[in-house]
This record gives structure tokens, sequence and C-alpha cells, in this order.
């Protein structure tokens, strides 16, 4: 299992913009197999190639318990969003802390898979944010910046009014 470092805040590579990949070769299979390996042991749910020091526009994110819902997002974009959804987020590259940040409630998207195929899903709710803000990552934008608030140690480890809205 390749896993691999994540880039802590205070990093300037995480503030960077990152390129366009146009390589979809073993090294890019490598990268996304690393990047899930490194995503799921740190028990998050999505790792932004910066993340990793890799300034490439490729991420990973899979909202669902049991890691069957691997999205693998190169070149990606939102290309369409409704609504607003507000609620609780952190950022493994931002350990220790959550805030609650406002998001679309539900986008589409569209994005190559690691064959350059270029693909398109429309989802909502908390993969809907999730996706966002891998997609910040890659413009070197962290939640942290939008935040509309940040929870207390005690509203991390408890209940936030904000959760009723889910
Ligand atoms: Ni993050």
């Amino acid at each position: 299992m390749g896993t691999r470092n994540i880039v802590k805040v205070g990093d300037e590579t995480l503030r960077k913009i990152c390129k366009r990949q146009e390589k979809f070769d073993l090294r890019l299979a490598i990268l996304l197999k690393d990047m899930a390996d490194t995503m799921y042991k740190a028990e998050g749910v999505g790792l932004a190639a910066p993340q990793v020091g890799i300034l490439r526009r490729i991420a990973v994110v899979d909202v669902t318990e049991d890691h069957s819902g691997l999205l693998e997002l190169i070149n990606p974009e939102i290309v369409e969003s409704e609504g607003t959804q507000t609620g609780r987020e952190g950022c493994l590259s931002v350990p220790g802390r959550q805030g609650v940040v406002t998001r679309p409630m539900k986008v589409r998207a569209r994005y190559q898979n690691r064959k350059g195929q270029w693909m398109e899903i429309e989802t909502e709710g908390f993969e809907a944010r999730a996706i966002c803000h891998e997609l910040d990552h890659l413009d070197g934008k962290l939640y942290i910046d939008m935040m509309d608030r940040e929870l207390t140690q005690e509203e991390i480890e408890g209940h936030i009014p904000e959760d009723d809205a889910q």
C-alpha cells in the first residue's frame, strides 16, 4: 500500500493553482491508487493531489463507509450547481479543526477518468460538498478561507445547530 505524506496548512503547496493532467499513463494510475490509500488510511472522504505535493488537477472522493464509492476526478470542473447546504467541514490538511461552510446542494461536474475519457456526475448532499471542497484545493483554496464560522473543540465532538438543516 503506497500511502503518501499529507501536506499541512501553512505549506505554500496548498496555495498553488494546479496544472491540468495531460498524460493518462501508469504513473497516473499509481498516483490515484496512492491517493485513495492515503485518503482511506486517514479516514477522509476526499483528497486532492496538492495535498500529497503534486500540483495537478486530480482528486479522489469517497463518502461511503465501505469504500464502495470511489470517484477518481481528473481535470474536473463543476458545470452546474443548484441550491445551498450549510454544514460542517474538515480537511486532512487542517487536522483537528472543523468549520461551518455553505456549499451548493446539488452539482453536476465533468471530469476525465484514468483512461482520459470524459465523464459526468450529478450528485447532491455530502458528496456534492466533498467534490466542491476537493475542486477548491486545485485552485489553492481551503475551506478555512470561506467558512461561516469555526467550530469549538466541544462542537467538533458534539452536535451543532447546522446539523439539523442537513
Ligand atoms: Ni481538504
